[in-house]
C-alpha cells in the first residue's frame, strides 16, 4: 500500500487516495466491529444500488485495520458551500433535497434505527432515569421505514464529475424514522454553525412537508446516542442537549 497522498485527517483515522483507490486507516484502538460494520454497510448500499463508492477491500497493516473504497472525483458539498459562500442558501436546500430523495430508497438490508439509538443510549454517560426517559420517548415514536443514513451531511456526500451525488460514510445506517436522520443532520451542522443548521432544518421541514416540532422532538434522542462516539469535545454539547 502506497499511503502517500492524505485527503482527510480526524480523531483515530486518516483518509489516503491511491490512484483510483481510497484507504480509510483507522488506528490500532478503533473497535473492529465499527469498522466491519461501516464496510458491511457500505457494501449493503451498493448492493441495494445506491450511489455510493464501490467497496473494494478490507485490509490489515502494521496492526491497523483499513477499508479501501473507490475514489470520487469530484467535490464534496462542503467543499461546494465553502466556495460558493454567497449561495449557501440555494445549495443547502438542495441538499435537504436531496436527502429526502435518498431517505425513499429500499432500507430492507438495514438494522433497525430504533434498536442501534436504544442501545446506544444506555451505553451513554447520562444518569439511568435520563437515560430511561429518552428510551421511553423513543419507544412512543414512530418506528419508521426511511434509510436513515444518520451522517447525511455536506462533507459525506461528494458531487461527481457527471454532477451525480455519491454517499460516503456508512458507519450509522439504519432503517427508521426520516424525522432521526434529519435531526441527526441537523446535530451535525449545529458543531459547525447554528445559523446553517437552522436554514438546514427549515428547507428540509419545507421540502419533506414534515413539522419541525416531530424532528426537534427527536434531538435529544439522537444527541443521547451520538453522545457515544463523538469526539470528547463535542460529547458534553451532546450530553446536554440530550437533557434539555
Ligand atoms: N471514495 C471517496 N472518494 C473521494 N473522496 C473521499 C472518498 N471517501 C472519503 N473521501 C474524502 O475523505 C473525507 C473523509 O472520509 P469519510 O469516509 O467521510 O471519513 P470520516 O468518517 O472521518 O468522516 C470525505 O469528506 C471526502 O472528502
Ligand atoms: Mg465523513
Amino acid at each position: 500500500m502506497n499511503l502517500d497522498k492524505i485527503i482527510a485527517v480526524r480523531t483515530g483515522k486518516t483518509v489516503y487516495k491511491e490512484t483510483d483507490r481510497v484507504i480509510k486507516v483507522f488506528d490500532s484502538d478503533y473497535s473492529k466491529s465499527d469498522i466491519l460494520n461501516e464496510a458491511l454497510n457500505q457494501a449493503r448500499a451498493e448492493e441495494a444500488g445506491l450511489n455510493v463508492p464501490k467497496l473494494l477491500g478490507i485490509e490489515k497493516e502494521d496492526g491497523k485495520w483499513a477499508i479501501i473504497s473507490e475514489y470520487i472525483s469530484g467535490k464534496t458539498v462542503a467543499d461546494i458551500i465553502a466556495e460558493n459562500p454567497d449561495k449557501t442558501d440555494e445549495i443547502l436546500k438542495r441538499f435537504a433535497e436531496l436527502q429526502i430523495a435518498f431517505q425513499r430508497n429500499n432500507t430492507s438490508v438495514f438494522a433497525r434505527l430504533r434498536d442501534k439509538v436504544e442501545r446506544r443510549i444506555t451505553r451513554s454517560q447520562l444518569d439511568e432515569k435520563s437515560k430511561n426517559r429518552l428510551i421511553g420517548e423513543l419507544c412512543e415514536l414512530p418506528d419508521g421505514d426511511s434509510l436513515c443514513h444518520c451522517d447525511f451531511s455536506p462533507s459525506n456526500v461528494i458531487i461527481d464529475e457527471k454532477g451525480n451525488p455519491v454517499v460516503l460514510d456508512w458507519s450509522h445506517a439504519a432503517r427508521g424514522a426520516a424525522e432521526a436522520d434529519a435531526a441527526s443532520t441537523y446535530l451535525r451542522f449545529l458543531f459547525e454553525d447554528r445559523l446553517k443548521a437552522e436554514k438546514y432544518i427549515y428547507f428540509y421541514c419545507k421540502s419533506a412537508d414534515k413539522k419541525r416540532e416531530n424532528i426537534e422532538k427527536l434531538i435529544p434522542i439522537m444527541a443521547a446516542a451520538m453522545s457515544v462516539s463523538r469526539y470528547a469535545s463535542e460529547r458534553n454539547v451532546l450530553l446536554r442537549l440530550a437533557v434539555l
